[in-house]
């Protein structure tokens, strides 16, 4: 019963990127996104609109997206709140990527107000962006743990997924932000969000690594019936109002486990590998993925 196909976004110029220390120079971010294309990525999240203030990395956004736009991949890109909207309405982009913390502390740390304060801003925009014909994703994040406040609760999380469907949204992605879940908690949160949420909502599954469990729960999610995930080329990224998370899950694991299983992604290895190789110069952290390492070696 695991599918044929899945689908990956790449999360890596935005999830990747944003938790970098140093200033990743925009020719840089723009070369890493067009060789990440050449290993055949439909969907990918480019950038983020949120204040430069708090995110500084993402300061050069706009520059990224005006460079980086094509028709062969869905592009997609980051924001929390109306001024996001409004600058992604300044743009060619059509592929508005929003995100809500289920856990209060969280969404508070992360955007500056309560969840349902971010729901109730997120409502109007996201109604609006669908009946101009833009793709809608929302991301959960603290969808298993929160760093401050511990274990979520399933229906907490079925609730903030079913607002968003009201809102009309074609996809929900849902996050370990702080990579603390286990394959049980996936294969029952994703069961029960199969079971519950419309099956025109496309669900997606997006894991950080911080205990080793990523891929595991991807096994997990799959048996549960999803067939989309977000990943991180290089295993690099994190949410700097996490603390205590670390990375993704490295894309190049994920498609080789998939394409290991039977499971195709359209996604080429080779070409992935050297995107990966020319991001390590320019961050702070060692690529980890397993599947990096052994090219090295080799
Ligand atoms: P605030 O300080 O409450 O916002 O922050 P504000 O409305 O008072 O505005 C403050 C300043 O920011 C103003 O500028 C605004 O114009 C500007 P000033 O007048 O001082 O010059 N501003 C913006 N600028 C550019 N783009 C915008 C924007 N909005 C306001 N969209 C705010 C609230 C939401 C802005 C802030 O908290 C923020 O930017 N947060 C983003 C945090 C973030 O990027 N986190 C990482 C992404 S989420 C994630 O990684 C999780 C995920 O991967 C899934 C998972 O793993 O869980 C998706
Ligand atoms: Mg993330």
């Amino acid at each position: 019963e695991l599918p044929e196909r899945a689908a990956i976004i790449e999360v890596g110029p935005r999830d990747g990127l944003q938790n970098e220390k140093n200033f990743v120079d925009t020719s840089v971010k723009i070369e890493f996104i067009k060789k990440l294309k050449k290993a055949g990525f439909q969907e990918m999240e480019l950038t983020s609109f949120v204040s430069p203030k708090w995110v500084p990395q993402m300061k050069d956004s706009a520059e990224i997206v005006a460079s980086c736009l094509d028709d062969e991949t869905r592009n997609f890109v980051l924001t929390p709140n109306e001024r996001g909207i409004q600058r992604l309405y300044e743009t060619s982009c059509k592929n508005a990527a929003v995100f809500v913390g289920v856990s209060n502390t969280f969404n508070q740390k992360n955007i500056n107000k309560p969840t349902a304060d971010s729901l109730s801003e997120l409502a109007p925009l996201i109604k609006d962006l669908k009946r101009k014909g833009y793709f809608v994703r929302a991301c959960i994040s603290t969808a298993f743990y929160c760093p401050y406040e511990g274990k979520i609760d399933e229906q907490d999380v079925l609730a903030v997924c079913e607002q968003f469907e009201s809102f009309g949204v074609d996809e929900l992605s849902v996050a370990d932000t702080n990579g603390m879940a286990s394959p049980l908690e996936v294969y029952e949160l994703f069961s029960l969000l199969k079971h519950r949420l419309s099956s025109t909502t496309l669900l997606t599954a997006h894991f950080h690594d911080t205990r080793g469990l990523a891929l595991a729960n991807i096994f997990a999610a799959l048996q549960a019936g999803v067939n989309r995930f977000d990943s991180s080329a290089g295993g690099l990224g994190g949410c700097p109002f996490a603390p205590g998370a670390t990375g993704n899950v490295a894309t190049e694991d994920v498609v080789y486990m998939l394409h290991q299983m039977g499971i195709q992604t359209g996604i080429q290895l080779e070409p992935l590998l050297e995107a990966v190789d020319y991001i390590s110069d320019y961050v702070s952290r060692p690529v980890e993925s397993r599947q990096y390492k052994l090219g090295q070696m080799n």
